[in-house]
C-alpha cells in the first residue's frame, strides 16, 4: 500500500511539506498542523518522490527594522535561512547584530543572541549605549554548539543571532575553535537547525585584511547569503555589500555611519565628496557593487631628494602608481616626490573608471592648481596616456548628478550637454588636466 505522506497546514490555508515554527503564508507561529495523507502529489502517484513546483509561493520576507539592510538582503530575512555577516575585526559586527535583535524583538519576533565573543555583562554594556532596554534582548552563551542547539530548539526563536562563528566550538570535530573543521562542523549544525526549525539563523565571522574568512571561505557554500561589512575602522564609514545570496542579486549596498550610539544608515552623497576645490582632490565616480557613487580622491605630492615613495590607501596602489608613471611621461613632474593616495572615508575604490580622476588629483597637488570646483573625471588610463571609455556610463552621471556635479570630463565622442551636465570630451589624459597647465608651464621656465 502507498505510504501517508504528512503535510502541514495552516489556519490560513498554506499547506508545507516540512513543519516550521512560522507559517510561510501568513507568518503566524506555532499555527502549522500535521494533516495526514492530504495533499497528492501533483506530479505522478502520491507516493512518489517528484514534486511539481507550482504553488510555491516566493518566500516570505520579514524586514529587519534596517531598510539598508533588507534592502542588501534582497527584501529582508527569509525563515528557515542562514546568512553570514562577514568583516574584519573592529568593523561593527556585533554592533549591528545586536541592532538588528533589538528591531526585530521590539516587533514581536522573538530572538535569541548567543554570542562566544563577549559575556552577557559585554552585550548589556552595549545594549545600555545603544539606547536598547535591557529586556529587550535575550542573550544565551555561544561558545558551546550542543547546548546552544538545545536551547533554540527548546525556544523555538523567530530568529537565532550567532557571535561569532569562530568562537563557537563543536565537542565532536577535533579542532580548535576557529579551525577550518570547526567552522564547517559549526555552520552545518547551524543551517540543519535553521531547514528543520524554521528558524532564521544570522552568523557573524571574522575576515582577515586580505578579506579571506580566518578559517575557510568554504563556509559561504554552505549558508543562503553573505553579507560584507567593510570600511576603515578609524573612520566611521561602513558599507554593507550583499555577496552570494540565494533569495535575491548581489551587488546591493546599503552606507551606515558607525557613531557613538550605534550604527545609523546615511546616505553616501551626502559625506563622500566633501573637499570640492581644494588642492589635490578630485571627484571620481566608481561603480561600487551594483551602484555608482561620487568618491573624491585625494593626493600629496611631496619632493624628496631619496628614494620616491608611492602609498594609497582606498585607492588600488597599482593603478596609482601607474597613472603616477603616466602623468609624469605628459609632462606633471612627479618622479622627484613620495606621493601619497587616498579615497574619502578610506573607501575602497578599485574600479578603473578611477584613473583619469586619480591623475586630476595628483595633477593638481603638483601643480597647486586646484581641479574645477564642479567638476569629476570618469576614464581609465592606458600606458599610452589614452583615455579610455567605461562602462555604466549612465549610471556614474546619476551619481554625479546627486553629489552636485556639474562638469564631467570623460571619454566620449561628443561633449555638450547631457542633461543637467557639461560633458567634456577627453581623448588623451592631458585633455583632462587642462586646467592645471598654466602653473605647469610657469614651472617648467622657472
Ligand atoms: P564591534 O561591533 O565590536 O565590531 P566587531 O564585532 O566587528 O569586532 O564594534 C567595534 C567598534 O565600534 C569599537 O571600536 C567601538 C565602536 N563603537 C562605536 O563607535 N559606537 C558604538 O555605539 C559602538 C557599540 C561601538
Ligand atoms: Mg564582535
Amino acid at each position: 500500500m502507498a505510504k501517508r505522506r504528512t503535510t502541514y497546514a495552516c489556519e490560513c490555508g498554506q499547506q508545507v511539506p516540512q513543519w516550521a515554527g512560522r507559517c510561510p503564508g501568513c507568518g503566524s507561529w506555532g499555527t502549522l498542523q500535521p494533516r495526514v495523507g492530504s495533499a497528492a502529489s501533483p506530479v505522478g502517484a502520491p507516493s512518489s518522490p517528484v514534486q511539481a513546483l507550482g504553488g510555491i509561493d516566493d518566500d516570505p520576507r520579514v524586514s529587519t527594522g534596517s531598510p539598508g539592510v533588507d534592502r542588501v538582503l534582497g527584501g529582508g530575512l527569509v525563515t528557515s535561512s542562514v546568512t553570514l555577516l562577514a568583516g574584519e575585526p573592529g568593523i561593527g559586527k556585533s554592533t549591528l547584530l545586536l541592532q538588528l535583535v533589538a528591531n526585530l524583538s521590539a516587533a514581536g519576533l522573538p530572538c535569541l543572541l548567543a554570542s562566544g565573543e563577549e559575556s552577557r555583562g559585554q552585550v548589556a554594556a552595549r545594549a545600555r549605549r545603544l539606547g536598547i532596554p535591557a529586556d529587550a534582548v535575550a542573550f544565551v552563551p555561544g561558545r558551546d554548539l550542543r547546548p546552544l542547539l538545545d536551547v533554540a530548539r527548546a525556544e523555538r526563536p523567530f530568529l537565532l543571532a550567532v557571535d561569532s562563528i569562530q568562537t563557537l566550538r563543536d565537542p565532536d570535530a577535533s579542532q580548535i575553535p576557529g579551525g577550518v573543521g570547526q567552522v564547517r562542523a559549526c555552520t552545518d549544525a547551524l543551517v540543519g537547525l535553521a531547514k528543520s526549525e524554521g528558524i532564521a539563523v544570522l552568523i557573524t565571522g571574522h575576515v582577515t585584511k586580505d578579506g579571506d574568512l580566518a578559517g575557510p571561505r568554504t563556509l559561504e557554500h554552505a549558508v543562503d547569503a553573505v553579507l560584507s561589512f567593510d570600511g576603515d575602522p578609524r573612520s566611521g564609514m561602513r558599507m554593507l555589500t550583499g555577496g552570494k545570496n540565494r533569495f535575491g542579486a548581489e551587488g546591493e549596498v546599503a552606507w551606515f555611519e558607525m557613531s557613538t550610539d550605534g550604527l545609523r544608515e546615511v546616505d553616501p552623497a551626502s559625506f563622500l565628496v566633501t573637499g570640492l576645490g581644494e588642492v589635490g582632490c578630485a571627484v571620481a565616480l566608481p561603480r561600487v557593487g551594483r551602484r555608482a557613487l561620487a568618491v573624491e580622491v585625494q593626493a600629496l605630492v611631496s619632493p624628496t631628494e631619496g628614494a620616491a615613495r608611492r602609498q594609497a590607501s582606498g585607492v588600488d596602489a597599482r593603478r596609482f602608481s601607474l597613472v603616477a608613471a603616466v602623468l609624469d611621461r605628459a609632462g606633471v613632474n612627479l618622479a622627484r616626490a613620495d606621493l601619497f593616495g587616498a579615497s574619502s572615508g578610506g573607501l575602497r575604490v578599485d574600479d578603473p573608471a578611477c584613473d583619469l580622476a586619480i591623475a586630476a588629483s595628483l595633477a593638481s597637488a603638483a601643480t597647486g592648481v586646484a581641479a574645477p570646483p564642479d567638476a569629476a573625471f570618469v576614464g581609465e588610463v592606458a600606458l599610452t596616456g589614452v583615455v579610455r571609455p567605461v562602462a555604466a556610463m549612465e549610471q556614474r552621471l546619476a551619481a554625479a548628478r546627486a553629489s552636485g556635479i556639474a562638469r564631467v570630463f570623460a571619454p566620449v565622442e561628443r561633449g555638450g550637454r547631457s542633461h543637467d551636465f557639461d560633458v567634456v570630451p577627453v581623448h588623451r589624459l592631458t585633455d583632462a588636466i587642462a586646467w592645471s597647465a598654466t602653473s605647469r608651464r610657469r614651472a617648467a621656465s622657472a
